[in-house]
Formats: C-alpha cells, structure tokens, sequence
C-alpha cells in the first residue's frame, strides 16, 4: 500500500519578537498572569508588509532544502491559514508561483487551529489515492493582523509563523513498521461556533474582523476533545501511549498540553513545547513545533510521532507518523 512519507520539513518566524513585558505596557497584565495561565513568554510578529504567503513561502522553501527536492517536483500544495493574503485567491497559488511552480494543485484549507492536522489528512488521502506524487502541506498564518490589541484576554494569547513538510507517496508494507503517516483522525462540530471566531468576513459584515474567544470555555472542552481523538488514532492502529517516542501537539497552552500528556499518560520528556516562544500560532504551530525537534536531532528517523490539535469551529483532530 502507498504511504505518505516525510522527506523534509521547515519552518519561518518573523524576525520580530513581542515579549509579555512589552504586552504589558500596553494592556492590562502582566509577564506572570501570561506564564502562569499559559506557559507563554514572547511570540513572532510579522513586519508590516509581511505576508502570511511570505512566511509560508520561506518555510516551504526550508522544507524542500531539507528534503534535498526541487520545486518543480511538486504537484500538490495544500495550505492551512486562518489569515490568507487575499480573500481570494488562495495563498497557496502565490507560494505556488513563486517557487515556480505551474503545474498539479495547490489551494487553502481552512479549519483555524486544527489546519495542519486536517492539511495532513488530505494531502495523505490524495497520495495514497495515486493522484499526486509529492506534496507541500504548509501551516501559516499572520494572527498579529485580526487580533484586538485592547483585548488582553485574545491579544497575549496568538503569534505569527509558517512550517511546512515535504510527503512522497511511497510504497509500504501496510504495518505499522512503515515510514509515514499511519493514521489521521479529524472531527468537527459547529455548535461550539460561538467560542471561537472572528467577528468579520466577506459575506456578513465585509470587513477582516477581529478574533473573539471564551476562552474558559474553548479550555473546558479542549483536553477532552484531544485525548477522545487521539484514542481513536490508538483503536486504528493498535498502538498506545507507550510507543510514542515524540508528542508534538497544537502549541495553544502549556496547560492544555501538560493535562492531555497527562491523562494520555506520556510523560513530559516526550512532549515537544515551543508555546514559550511562538505563542499559539494556529496552523502553523505543529509544523513549527515538527521544524524545531528535528533541527536540534530529538526527531529521528524512525520516530514514531503523535500529533494534535484543537480549535475553531470546533474543529479536532490527530495523527500518527513515522518520521
Ligand atoms: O488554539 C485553540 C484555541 N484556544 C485555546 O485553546 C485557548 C483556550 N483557553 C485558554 O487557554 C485559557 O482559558 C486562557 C489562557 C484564555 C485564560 O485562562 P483561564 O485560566 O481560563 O482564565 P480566565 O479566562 O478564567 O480568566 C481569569 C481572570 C479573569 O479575571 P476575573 O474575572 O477572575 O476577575 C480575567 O479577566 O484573569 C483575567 N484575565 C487576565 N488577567 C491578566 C484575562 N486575561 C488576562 C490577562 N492578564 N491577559
């Protein structure tokens, strides 16, 4: 059977970088409300003028170095963004021309936080399909522009950046001893809109709006709604907590992600955390988080990694990778 294998990975961060303390000047808090409830010290910023099609490019472009591939091997680009350059067209055809490429597909996802991991799920279902040969699925977004500034509860919370990873379908032997994606799990349900969204858009007020959060509430559902769809990626494929070697969830905060270690039972040495310096960066956080474990060599080949995330809509879902 064909798998979609990782042949590299990559990730971009604005060169700005906000601090808590900086944050704090401006709104009403402080670096220690910030770490404590969240586990975040500072976050990238996009320049003005910088894209998110910009960040998604540069990490595309790191993504394809890393796997020693060409550009022009591409025929499929998925994008998950919450934050496109345009309303249309997608961002991905602007990454998609300038990495020169003008042929196969490349279009926007959009599921807000849970982007990546549903990106994963259709880029693995086109592959395994024989459709397209090697994929781009890339995570990127730029949260700096629809956040309001004056809103400490939304504002301290969101960063800016771009990952991406480079899969080729190759030929596996159907066990779970196989290089790639392994399984992909994802759920929605809109009853939960209202929690989580950003109050503009092309067909209702014509305006970009600006993101509104019960944040409580997203809280309250969050560590449930992970672990149920990790659970269902163990039941596919018999594999369980103890065979994980890396867990690198949705980066939104540390708390989340230290109860779901938890009650999944992985121990916190196996947990990847970038949340301290990225912030939640929405899609982009788990290829981020990917880039960061492999570039410092905790992430090897082999590896057997556990991906997740939660966020609007609702929207969940997980994965199971070998790297
Ligand atoms: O990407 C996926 C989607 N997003 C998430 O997963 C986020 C999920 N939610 C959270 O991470 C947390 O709920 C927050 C970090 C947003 C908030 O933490 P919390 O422990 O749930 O705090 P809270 O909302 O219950 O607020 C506690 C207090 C409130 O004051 P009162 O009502 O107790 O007087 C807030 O007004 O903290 C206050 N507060 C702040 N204080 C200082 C809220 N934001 C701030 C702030 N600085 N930035």
């Amino acid at each position: 059977m064909l798998r979609s294998v990782v042949l590299g990975c990559g990730s971009y961060l604005p060169a700005r970088i906000l601090s808590n303390d900086e944050l704090a000047r401006s709104v009403e808090t402080t670096d220690e409300w910030i770490v404590q409830r969240t586990g975040i010290r500072e976050r990238h910023i996009a320049a003005p003028g910088e894209m998110t099609s910009d960040l998604a490019y540069n990490a595309a472009r790191a993504a394809l170095d890393h796997a020693h591939v060409d550009a022009s091997s591409i025929d499929l680009i998925v994008l998950a963004t919450a934050t496109p350059d345009y309303t249309f067209p997608a961002t991905a055809v602007a990454v998609q021309a300038r990495l020169g490429i003008n042929h196969g597909a490349a279009f926007d996802l959009q599921a807000v936080c849970s982007g990546f991991v549903y990106g994963l799920q259709v880029a693995d279902s086109l592959l395994r399909a024989g459709i397209y040969k090697r994929a781009l699925v890339v995570g990127a977004e730029t949260f700096s522009r629809i956040l309001d500034w004056n809103d400490r509860t939304t504002c301290v919370l969101f960063g800016d950046g771009a990952g991406a990873l480079v899969l080729e379908a190759q030929e596996g032997t159907g066990t779970n001893a196989d290089r790639g994606l392994l399984t992909t799990h994802l759920r929605s349900d809109g009853r939960h809109q209202a929690k989580l969204y950003v109050d503009g858009g092309p067909s209702s007020t014509q305006t970009v709006g600006h993101l509104r959060m019960e944040g409580r509430e997203v809280f309250k559902h969050a560590v449930a709604m992970i672990t149920d769809v990790i659970h269902d990626a163990f039941d596919a494929t018999g594999l369980n907590a103890g065979d994980i070697d890396w867990f690198v969830p949705h980066q939104a905060n540390k708390r989340i992600i230290d109860g779901s270690a938890h009650k999944l039972g992985i121990s916190p040495e196996k947990v990847v955390i970038t949340v301290d310096r990225h912030g939640n960066t929405s899609a982009a956080s788990i290829p981020l988080a990917l880039a960061d474990a492999v570039a410092d060599r905790r992430i090897r080949r082999g590896n057997l990694i556990l991906l997740e995330a939660m966020g609007g809509g609702f929207t969940w879902g997980s994965a199971l990778l070998r790297w």
